[in-house]
């Protein structure tokens, strides 16, 4: 089993290009469902976790071609073999519930196996379920599967207004309804971008969809869709994460194929940390104003708001700042398994319920420590760097799931990592 070995201390200079968005394109990628023609992603980040959607995909009978080295798939759904996800592919991969909604909408049934809970929490897909059943499917829960079947000749659009905001079960929603027959109102829609990106390939598909990135999200069924050509957006959470790189090491990076736009709570609250942000035509540039970071509070929202997948990463950068810093998780119900092992470095953090109280410290030591999902496992690696001495980061297939080539990435930068088995 692969680790990741950080020596700390060195400052990072350089550039980094940031790859397409890992959580878009595991909602684009089931897209292809829905047309009998090629379905055609760029810019699609090089993960294990698009490597699983991909197998899933074939299992369903979808053929799947990788091009440019993994960043072009050319998918064609024109003759599915089955409409079953097995329970060995999806639980590696919650994502892999989103081929529920198409597969409904293309074929009028699926078996699907429930994902299962993960480490951050129980991640139930309950929201997805009873959205679908309002479409006009009917849902079985046994033997760990969801098995859904379409009465009626096709889903009938219908308004669909969510308890709570959910990314996941909004995208579902979207790859049904856009075949459903007549119109589908979504209330307390998800607005982050991955919902607009969807929406965009979804257009060039045939789709009709408006109000994509508000609450309130409009779409008329249409008949059948065609094939289309999209552009991955860039993974703004890979963004903010070599952000806090630059950060929490006292340096300077320019990250390309970057957009600041998709990043505007996080960005207000590194400024309000001293760090300088300057961005250009997909540039951003990142260097600190001052010596140390100032310790700031942080709430974690729905998009808009302060990203849930930025705040173990944020509490890495924190645990070395000036001052007390307050990190509020209201997303997940269990997503501070970095705090334990960042205090094995020498952190300074209390947790009770969903706040963590993060009392900056002057330095870190590094230690050997563990991985318990895609970014608690980075947020270690962003300890390690700013650390003294070594830090050696176990069960990195977490980090493989998120972030492609991170150690590559960061040691052209002057970070001192490499990986080890
Ligand atoms: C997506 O997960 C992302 N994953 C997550 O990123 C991200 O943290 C999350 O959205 C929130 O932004 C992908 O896009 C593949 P939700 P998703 O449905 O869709 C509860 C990463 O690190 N909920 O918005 O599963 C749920 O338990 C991953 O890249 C229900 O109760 O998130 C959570 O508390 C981690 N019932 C909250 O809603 C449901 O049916 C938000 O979850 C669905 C969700």
């Amino acid at each position: 089993m692969d680790a990741i070995v950080v020596k700390g201390g060195n400052v990072l200079r350089g550039s980094i290009t940031i790859a397409g968005a890992k959580n878009s394109c595991l909602a684009l990628m089931p897209a292809a469902l829905l047309s009998d023609q090629p379905l055609t992603l760029s810019n699609a980040p090089r993960l294990s976790d698009i490597r699983t959607m991909a197998r899933l995909l074939q299992t369903i009978g979808v053929e799947v071609q990788e091009m440019d080295d993994g960043r072009v798939l050319s998918m064609s759904a024109h003759q599915l073999t089955q409409v079953r996800a097995d329970y060995e592919i999806v639980r590696k991969m919650r994502a892999s519930i989103l081929v529920l909604g198409p597969l409904l909408a293309r074929e009028g049934n699926a078996v699907v196996s429930l994902p299962g809970g993960c480490a951050i929490g129980a991640r139930p897909v309950d929201l997805h379920l009873h959205a679908l059943e309002k479409l006009g499917a009917k849902i079985e829960l046994s033997d760990g599967y969801v098995h859904a079947t379409v009465n009626s000749s096709s889903l009938r659009g219908t308004t669909v207004s969510f308890p709570s905001r959910s990314v996941g079960a909004t995208e579902n929603i979207m790859l049904a309804a856009v075949l459903a027959k007549g119109g589908t109102k979504i209330e307390n829609a998800a607005c982050e971008p991955e919902i607009t990106d969807l929406a965009d390939c979804l257009r060039k598909m045939g789709a009709r969809i408006a109000g994509d990135g508000t609450p309130t999200i409009e779409i008329e069924g249409t008949d059948s869709l065609n094939g289309a050509t999209h552009i991955t957006i860039p993974d703004r959470i890979e963004t903010g994460t070599y952000m806090l790189a630059a950060a929490i090491t006292g340096g300077e990076l320019t990250l390309r194929n970057a957009r600041v736009d998709l990043l505007p709570a996080f960005c207000e609250k590194l400024d309000a940390a001293g760090v300088q942000i300057d961005s250009g035509d997909g540039t951003i540039n990142v260097r600190n104003r001052r010596e140390r970071l100032k310790a700031v509070d942080v709430a974690t929202q729905p998009y808009p708001g302060f990203p849930t997948d930025l705040q173990a990463q944020f509490m890495a950068a924190m645990s070395l700042a000036e001052g007390t810093s307050r990190l509020d998780e209201r997303i997940f119900e269990n997503r501070f398994m970095h705090a334990p092992e960042l205090a094995r470095m020498g952190a300074d953090i209390q947790i009770s319920g969903g706040s963590a109280r993060v009392h900056g410290v002057k330095s870190l030591r590094g230690a050997p420590v563990m991985a318990t999902d895609i970014r608690a496992s980075v947020s270690l690696i962003l300890a390690g760097l700013a650390a003294h001495g070594e830090t050696t980061v176990s069960r990195v297939y977490h980090l493989d799931r998120g972030y492609e080539r991170i150690e590559d990435k960061l040691a052209a930068c002057g970070g001192d990592i490499r990986r080890i088995n």
